[in-house]
């Protein structure tokens, strides 16, 4: 997958898409990560980027010459989605993640300042994301929040086959409790029934916690997950969450 990012500050990049997972995925040759310098577009001796809003007000919007053009010069082609990071965006979660994830490539522009003129809008974007009701200085760490959900769902940047598919949310629920040793910690232990090796058990097991924390936690979630009929049976009976019901 390509991945190209205008911004006005590539080097907040560079440490975490150059570690862990983002840079294996890169050695590996599934994301080609391409920052562009947006001040490469600005206008004049001193490659202006932005200026005062029309109208007045505070702050400094981006211009929609400068924009257009950079994104016009970097996109891919007609088909590659370019995306504005905005507080009023679609909010982003596991199902647009893997949406993106299916794409070969993605345009990725962070806005900084007030905004960006609103005529950027019209011409050259064609989706927008927010990663959540909060507003960030700029949209370089919310790239980097969808570049790094989008691209672990890429076939084979995680290690274990299926580890992004077992991830929270990835089929609407949260994840149970995970252990390793010490199996006896402070007086805590690790459910006997996870050193069983009964894998059957243990995958019921965890489904059946998965259920709880959602309810526990994340009970909006519960709604639209798919659970099948068992399941429902099971939870609806489940009144109380004791700490590790038995499976
Ligand atoms: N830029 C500023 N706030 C943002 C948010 N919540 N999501 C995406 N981009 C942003």
């Amino acid at each position: 997958m390509q991945i190209d990012v205008l911004t006005l500050f590539p080097q907040m990049f560079e440490g975490p898409m150059g570690l862990s997972m983002m840079w294996k995925a890169q050695e590996l040759g599934l994301l080609h990560l391409r920052l562009h310098d947006l001040r490469g577009w600005g206008e004049g001796r001193r490659r202006q980027v932005d200026d005062t809003p029309c109208g007045g007000g505070g702050g400094m919007i981006l211009r929609a010459d400068v924009l257009v053009r950079a994104i016009e010069e970097v996109r891919s082609g007609d088909e590659q989605p370019v995306i504005l990071f905005t507080p009023q965006g679609r909010v982003f979660n596991q199902k647009v993640a893997a949406q993106l994830a299916q794409q070969e490539g993605l345009l990725l522009v962070c806005g900084h300042y007030e905004g960006v003129d609103e005529r950027v809008r019209q011409l050259a974007i064609t989706d927008e994301i927010s990663i959540g009701d909060y507003v960030i200085t700029g949209g370089e760490l919310a790239a980097m929040v969808v570049i790094d959900a989008t691209v672990r769902q890429l076939p084979g940047v995680l290690g274990a086959e299926h580890a992004a598919a077992q991830d929270s949310h990835a089929d609407g629920l949260l994840e149970g409790p995970h252990y390793t040793r010490p199996t006896d910690f402070r007086g805590l232990q690790v459910p006997e029934l996870l050193l069983s090796g009964d894998h059957g058990r243990i995958a019921t097991w965890r489904r059946r916690q998965s259920l709880l924390r959602t309810r526990q936690r994340r009970p909006d979630l519960l709604a639209t997950a798919r659970l099948n009929d068992e399941e429902r049976d099971w939870l609806a009976q489940r009144e109380t969450d004791p700490q590790y019901p038995d499976a």
